[in-house]
């Protein structure tokens, strides 16, 4: 079904943007960078290719003939894409993963802006330094890789990680610790760091839509001195936040990580400052009507 109520007028100039996935048609992005270019007055135009696994190299060098200027990668694509590219940047080889490329005449790079978008997010929403905080990371899959990335160019005191797998745990602390103090520690050593812990951030999809009853650590120690984070947006308060917020800690929702990705991936493509407010507006908007 469309869903675009303000139409781009496309006409023999506009540029081409889009993002590949498998499945793509519940896709956010659309209404989102459509809004970002129109409010930024681009003769500029985004659209959802379902690309096939089998089929992602063709796609790939489509952007190059057809010449998009820009394109979002998604599930399943986001590793494999990487082999097609011409250059990857820090980091998304530090992540292992590109969720955005930039065709600059042809030549193709590519980027992640997950991390990266996470933290400004958690920034400008709600007025936090990074500075010299005590962060407990949940999880270490490759939304954790995104997020430690992202913390680990910001100077905290110190990431502890925290995950089922412990192995997991230990090789993410083991690559963030190149540019970060960070430790891996298991569930019950939570315990150890109540007191001096600042930030907690879940980066697991326990809690995410239909399995909302969920929560991934304990709650009962959360107190007004934390800030609790989490990267899930459906529902925008899960049980981790609700539970936080009766213990008076502040709490942080996910719809912000997914605008920022696609704020910093508007800037690379355009050079411009990315109009986040219609962003915001329209991801909202997006977001109101798949829950309806
Ligand atoms: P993503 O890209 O969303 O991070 P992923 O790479 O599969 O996906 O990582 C999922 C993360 O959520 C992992 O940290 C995973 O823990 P394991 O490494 O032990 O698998 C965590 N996770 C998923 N389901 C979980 C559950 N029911 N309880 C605890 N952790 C869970």
């Amino acid at each position: 079904m469309g869903h675009t109520d303000e139409r781009v007028n496309l006409d023999s100039h506009t540029v081409m943007y889009g993002v590949f996935g498998h499945p793509v048609h519940h896709s956010r992005s659309p209404m989102m960078l459509n809004a970002a270019f129109q409010a930024a007055g681009l003769n500029a135009a985004y659209a959802a290719f379902h690309v096939h696994p089998e089929r992602i190299k063709e796609a790939v060098e489509g952007i190059r003939g057809l010449q998009l200027r820009g394109v979002n990668i998604t599930i399943p694509h986001k590793v494999e894409v990487m082999q097609y590219l011409d250059e990857i940047d820090d980091s998304a080889r530090t992540i292992g993963a590109v969720n955005t490329i930039v065709n600059e005449q042809g030549k193709l790079t590519g980027y992640n802006t997950d991390g990266i978008g996470y933290v400004r997010a958690l920034k400008e929403e709600t007025g936090l330094s990074l500075e010299n905080k005590r962060i407990l990371l949940i999880g270490a899959g490759g939304a954790a890789r995104g997020v430690g990335y992202g913390l680990s160019l910001e100077e905290p005191y110190e990431i502890l990680i925290a995950n089922r797998t412990e192995a997991k745990a230990d090789a993410l602390a083991e690559q963030l610790s190149r540019r970060v103090k960070v430790k891996s520690i298991s569930f019950e050593e939570i315990a150890h760091y109540h007191k001096t812990v600042d930030l907690v951030i879940n980066t697991t999809a326990v809690g995410m839509h239909p399995h909302s009853d969920a929560v991934p650590i304990k709650t009962d120690w959360l107190h007004e001195g934390v800030l609790v984070s989490d990267i899930i947006y459906t529902p925008r308060m899960t049980r981790l936040l609700t539970e936080a917020q009766a213990r008076g800690a502040q709490v942080h929702s996910g719809l912000g990580m997914f605008i920022y990705q696609g704020a910093y991936a508007f800037e690379y493509w355009t050079g411009k400052t990315a109009p986040i407010q219609a962003m915001r507006a329209a991801a909202e908007a997006a977001l109101d009507r798949s829950a309806t």
